[in-house]
């Protein structure tokens, strides 16, 4: 089951870095999204392998994030880690919605409890 949390009113209102990656907090966590053409991809922000801040590595032409660290590469569609260390990246759905652009995670809304 997916929860849907709205992140912006369109993928053209969040903030972009020059290195075509954004990062949002959602549930407590950075997603990590990225543009691979027309589309936009969202995957866990922080790289498997050390710890990395993926927000700090860049895209290739392949459509693949590179970590600023050791340069292990990941595919935005799918997570797989290209370079073939091994690892994978969480992937996430995004959806345009009517009222805005939403993210599907597993994880429930948290609920305050009084
Ligand atoms: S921390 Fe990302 S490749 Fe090592």
């Amino acid at each position: 089951m997916l929860y849907w949390y709205k992140i912006a009113e369109h993928a053209n209102a969040l903030p972009w870095q020059e290195n075509g990656i954004c990062v949002v907090q959602v549930r407590g966590k950075d997603r990590l999204l990225a543009k691979l053409g027309q589309e936009c991809k969202a995957v866990s922000a922080t790289c498997p392998h050390a710890g990395a801040s993926l927000a700090d590595g860049c895209l290739n032409a392949r459509g693949e994030i590179v970590c600023p660290l050791h340069h292990y590469r990941f595919r935005l569609q799918n997570g797989y880690n290209s370079s073939g260390e091994g690892y994978r990246l969480t992937t996430y759905i995004l959806e345009q919605k009517a009222d805005g652009l939403y993210i599907g995670l597993p994880e429930p809304p948290e609920i305050d409890i009084i």
